[in-house]
């Protein structure tokens, strides 16, 4: 029987023989895969501890999927197109011989330069091919690769170099992103005074930046794989053990790394590309998302090579040299299926649609939508004006500690209702529960979103501190996986995500810890304390907004939050960068010490009417003068 679903009566049968029987289930589709050795048993679980195996004692190699399986058939097939910043440079088209070919080389690269199984390798590279080949390379030779978005600052790199002991650092001398060349060898550079473990760079040349190469450390891409041989044995790996650890932003303390493992990862990431993105032998398939994030390493690179699909690759920004970018790009691949964010569509809304109209959209099969909330607006605008309303939109939930989406609409299949998520995959078990932990049964309900049952691709841990995940994850609801965001369940049985309801935000669908950004506010000489919130953006869906109390003396206010926003920068990175800071007196606490952030959330948003109950605070008139001034809030 074919993985694919073809048929809401399908999809219906599917979804409750995966609740019924989940072992046969997945194990059915697990048995499309190259195994070295079968597993002994589909899976085995406990949500307390947690401890989540799949397939177990199975032994299989990714790659060996991606690439071996398919030379003999799809061999000729383009794996992977790319397409440059500069719309006048060349395509290259990867063919899956080529990829192959690329992947063992660079693979015998590393091994030469005393990687192995197990050992971390850094990824902090553009959107170039080689970044892709870069993490099937580690996936080859079983060592975990971890892929820093190429945006994070030099503490950002060095926090997740050490957090992880980072043996190898793979990165480029220069970015391309739009009209400038950022020169990230030099961030490599500054990050590794403050690390101990790295003991070799691998730079690929991209920009041609000049770069120091420090002897003995650093080493020329071209010149790692100078002479390696074409082909590469399979490290042979355990299906749980570790393919890679991405790090995320949570409410508390510093990223923590999301650790999936290969086997399950495998399957469910195959298996949900395949659905709903109903993806068809020779379409083309572009997923706008960056390989720092983990739609770019589930939905550019797994997923769709393992589907044997052609995944576009692009290495610049929707806006440049031409707010038409993307609809550019898809007229000249004729892409079929096109997955992008909420933030992207609305913001080159503002463009207006004389810009879509000289490029012909008609290859569009499906448009896909991930990473925050999609408004009604966004959303309509997205089917009638992208995909001329004809194309199934599939508004995908799900998370870095998901590995695969989990909610959506498949495409073409069962329908779909703007604003909503809409309805499980086959194999997740979502409930919404109240504040105790309750499920809440039945429809016109609203409460928090857990999922009270293992899925393939779940994270098995963060890494290095195991305790932490079972914290943040499966202790707030015994039994469930929390996932931190609040749902509602409508009178059709829809689901639609409301957002998280944890000391997180998503800012144009990057995750960021409100904690995270107050310690590297509070690094600034003259800041005594802040506090961060999320306020409704229009482009970005959710801004940074920054309360700070500060010693002004020898600043002007705008001085200030010029400093203060270089110090995020600096710290965490430019997306972190505050997009409203307001200097206060003092922050809304109780008397315990807590922020009532319940408050500040309100003024942000220019909510200013009834600020509920303050009776609890601390100095209540904090409120009032925060209020006084919140236009002073730039
Ligand atoms: O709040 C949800 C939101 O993004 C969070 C996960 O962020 P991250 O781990 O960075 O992964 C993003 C890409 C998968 C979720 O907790 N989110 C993601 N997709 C959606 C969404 N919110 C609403 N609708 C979505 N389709």
């Amino acid at each position: 029987m074919s993985n694919k679903i073809q048929t809401l009566s399908g999809y219906i049968h599917e979804y409750q023989k995966s609740v019924l029987q989940p072992e046969e289930f997945w194990g059915r589709i697990a048995e499309s895969f190259h195994w070295k050795k079968h597993w002994d048993s589909v899976m085995e679980w406990d949500f307390e501890k947690p401890d989540v195996k799949w397939f177990v004692n199975g032994k299989v190699n990714i790659t060996e999927n991606i690439l071996d399986r398919h030379l003999f058939t799809i061999g000729d097939r383009k794996a992977i197109i790319w397409e440059a910043n500069e719309p006048g440079e060349a395509t290259v088209e990867l063919t899956y011989r080529e990829l192959y070919e690329k992947v063992c080389q660079f693979s015998n690269a590393m091994k030469a330069n005393g990687v192995g199984k197990g050992d971390r390798v850094i990824i902090y590279m553009p959107m170039v091919p080689e970044a892709a080949i870069a993490m099937l390379a580690c996936a080859r030779i079983g060592a975990i690769h971890s892929v820093v978005f190429a945006g994070f600052s030099a503490t950002s790199l060095a926090d997740r170099i050490n957090d992880c002991q980072a043996k190898m650092v793979l990165t480029s001398d220069g970015n391309f992103r739009g009209s400038k060349a950022i020169p990230v060898k030099a961030v490599v550079d500054d990050a590794l005074k403050s690390c101990t473990t790295v003991e070799k760079v691998i730079v690929l040349k991209r920009t041609g930046t000049d770069v120091s190469m420090k002897s003995g450390l650093d080493m020329w891409w071209h010149d790692a794989i100078e002479g390696q041989a074409l082909s590469c044995p399979a490290e042979v790996m355990d299906s749980e053990d570790v393919l890679y650890i991405l790090y995320t932003s949570g409410s508390t303390g510093k990223p923590k790394g999301v650790v999936h493992t290969v086997g399950g990862y495998m399957v469910y990431t195959y298996y949900t590309f395949l659905n709903v993105f109903q993806y068809t032998a020779g379409d083309v398939f572009w997923c706008t998302a960056d390989v720092g994030w983990v739609t770019g390493h589930s939905y550019i690179v797994y997923g769709p090579l393992l589907a044997g699909a052609t995944t576009l690759m692009f290495e610049g920004v929707p806006t440049y040299p031409k707010p038409n970018r993307f609809w550019q790009i898809i007229d000249k691949y004729k892409v079929n299926q096109f997955y992008t964010a909420p933030t992207a569509i609305r913001a080159l809304q503002a463009y207006g649609l004389d810009i879509i109209e000289p490029f012909d959209l008609s290859s569009l099969k499906v448009i896909g939508s991930v990473g925050e909330p999609i408004n009604e607006e966004a959303w309509h605008w997205y089917h009638s004006h992208i995909g001329k309303g004809n194309c199934p939109l599939v508004d995908t939930w799900w998370q870095t500690e998901t590995g695969g989406i989990m909610i959506s609409a498949i495409a073409g299949i069962t329908p779909t209702k703007p604003a909503f998520a809409s309805l499980p995959l086959p194999g997740i078990q979502p409930i919404i529960v109240d504040a105790e932990g309750k499920e809440l049964k039945g429809n016109n309900v609203e409460g928090n979103l857990c999922i009270k049952f293992p899925w393939p691709s779940m994270l098995r841990t963060t890494w290095g501190d195991h305790e932490r995940c079972r914290q943040t994850y499966f202790s707030t609801y015994k039994g469930m996986y929390f996932t931190g965001d609040g749902a509602k369940r409508d009178h059709d049985g829809y689901i639609r995500i409301l957002g998280r309801v944890d000391d997180v935000i998503n800012v144009s669908g990057h995750r960021m810890g409100t904690a995270e950004i107050e310690n590297a506010i509070n690094e600034h000489p003259k800041v005594i304390e802040s506090a961060v919130v999320g306020y409704p953006h229009d482009v970005k869906g959710q801004g940074i907004y920054a309360y700070v109390i500060c010693d002004m003396e020898g600043r002007t206010e705008a001085n200030l939050k010029d400093e203060i926003r270089l110090t995020v920068a600096n710290i965490i990175g430019p997306i972190a960068k505050p997009d409203k800071i307001q200097i206060v007196p003092g922050l809304p606490k109780t008397r315990s010490g807590k922020i009532m952030r319940r408050i500040l959330r309100k003024v942000a948003s220019n909510d200013l009417g009834n600020m509920g109950d303050t009776s609890t605070l601390l100095d209540p008139d904090v409120v009032q003068a925060i209020i006084e001034t919140a236009d002073t809030a730039s």
